[in-house]
Order: structure tokens, then sequence, then C-alpha cells
């Protein structure tokens, strides 16, 4: 498959997007990226220099300081000016803090902007909470993810325990559930399914059972844009 289609992939937090969307861009060769990690990454940078993040004006501020690359095709990490963040912005104080930060309007509007030029050619998979219906309106395939709570707490647990991580289910419940509030509930672009995406729960799908689906989608509408074009 030559021609290459733009995939935009939403949904609540803990439900598998960035596995699912980075095995979609190994498979297919397309270009990864986690939209997430950009506002992590200045998030990291705001709870760094002490800055409060309720106050939208000091944040707006730190924003002309920040410098955000990816490091690879398919990156685990990103460049915050030249310093590689991996772990360091999936701590439980960036978890904390990020939907707070990214509930301001100017972050928003800065990072999409970033996001919309790095991915003017084709052949993107980006993940996020607005992606198919704010960064990539005109996407050719939109997906919205979604998994049951305990399920996702299920999963997180699990992760943390494979990477030694002290792990409180209730903690991973109660930021769970606070990050979907604020990130469905904000005035600017909240959380939600675009009206042409197509949605997928993958409480009861193996990773793989979700990947071959999607795949198959991807077939779809990959054919489809080759007629229309
Ligand atoms: O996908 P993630 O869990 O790494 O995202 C971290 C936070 O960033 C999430 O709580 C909401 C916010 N976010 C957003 O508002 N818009 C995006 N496109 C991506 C993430």
């Amino acid at each position: 498959m030559d021609k290459k289609i733009t995939i935009a992939i939403d949904g609540f937090s803990g439900c598998g997007k960035s596995t699912l969307a980075k095995d979609l861009a190994r498979r297919l060769e397309y270009t990864y990226i986690d939209s997430g990690a950009m506002y992590r990454a200045v998030t990291y940078y705001v709870l760094k220099k002490g800055i409060d993040v309720n106050d939208s004006r000091l944040v707006e501020k730190a924003l002309r300081e920040i410098n955000l690359k990816f490091a690879a095709k398919v990156s685990e990490g990103i460049f915050l000016n030249e310093q590689l963040l991996i772990g360091e912005i999936r701590s439980s104080r960036v978890n904390a803090h990020v939907s707070t930060v990214a509930a301001i309007e100017t972050v928003r509007t800065h990072l999409v902007a970033q996001q919309q030029k790095i991915a003017r050619s084709e052949g993107v998979i980006m993940d996020g909470r607005d992606i198919g219906t704010v960064v990539f309106p005109k996407a050719q395939l939109k997906l919205f993810i979604t998994a049951t709570l305990e399920e996702r707490v299920r999963r997180r647990v699990k992760e943390n325990i494979s990477k030694s991580i002290p792990v409180s289910t209730h903690e991973i419940k109660k930021n769970l559930q606070h990050r979907d509030h604020i990130d469905t509930t904000r005035k600017i672009s909240p959380l939600e399914q675009a009206v042409d995406a197509v949605l997928i729960d993958n409480t009861n799908l193996t990773r793989i059972e979700q990947l071959e689906m999607v795949l198959a989608l991807v077939r779809c509408r990959t054919e489809r844009k080759i007629e229309e074009d």
C-alpha cells in the first residue's frame, strides 16, 4: 500500500491509544505523533520552573521558552530544548497536573499549530483528545477509543507492576477519573467523539484483535482515497 492516509485517534486516558498508534505506525511505516507527550512536556517544564499551573499567564509566558521535537518516526520520548524526556513526562506529578495545563487556551493554540505543521505530509498517525475534531478534521480515518474504567485501571496497575513502579489502585482510579472529567468538560476543544469517527470499545479485545480490526479499516480508507484522488 503506497498511498498513505492520515489517522486520528482520540479517546479517554489509559485505554491504549498510544499502544495501538505505535503498532499501526510500525506495521504501516507511518509517522507516529504522541500529542499527549507535548502537553506533558510543557507541564514538566512548568513544574520544574516552580510555576503555578493554575496561573495561565505565567504558563503562557513559559511557552516562549519551550522548543519541542520528536526523536524518531515512532518515538518513545520527546526532546524539550534538546533534553530527551521519556519517563519524566509520565511521573505521577505530571499525571496530576497535565489536564489543567492542557485546558489553557494559549497552550492548546500553540501546540495544535505545531501538530498541524509537523504532520503536513501524509502517513501520520496522531493520538490525543482533539485530533479528529480540531487538529485533523479532514483525516481519512478517525477512531474514538474507549474501555471501561475498571479495565483501564487493571491495565495501568499491571503496567506499573511490570515496570516496578509502586502502585496504588485507588490513586490510579482517582487520577483517571480526574483527567477524564477535566478533559471532557473543559471549555476549549473538550474530548468528544467526532461525528465521523469509528467508535471502538476495546474492553474485550486483545491488542492483536484490535490491531487487525483497524488495519482492515485502514485498507478500506486507503482504497477510498485512491478512488477519490
Ligand atoms: O494522552 P495522554 O494521557 O498522554 O495525555 C495527557 C493529557 O494531555 C491528557 O490528560 C489530556 C491532554 N491532552 C489534550 O488535552 N489534548 C491532546 N491532543 C492530547 C493530550
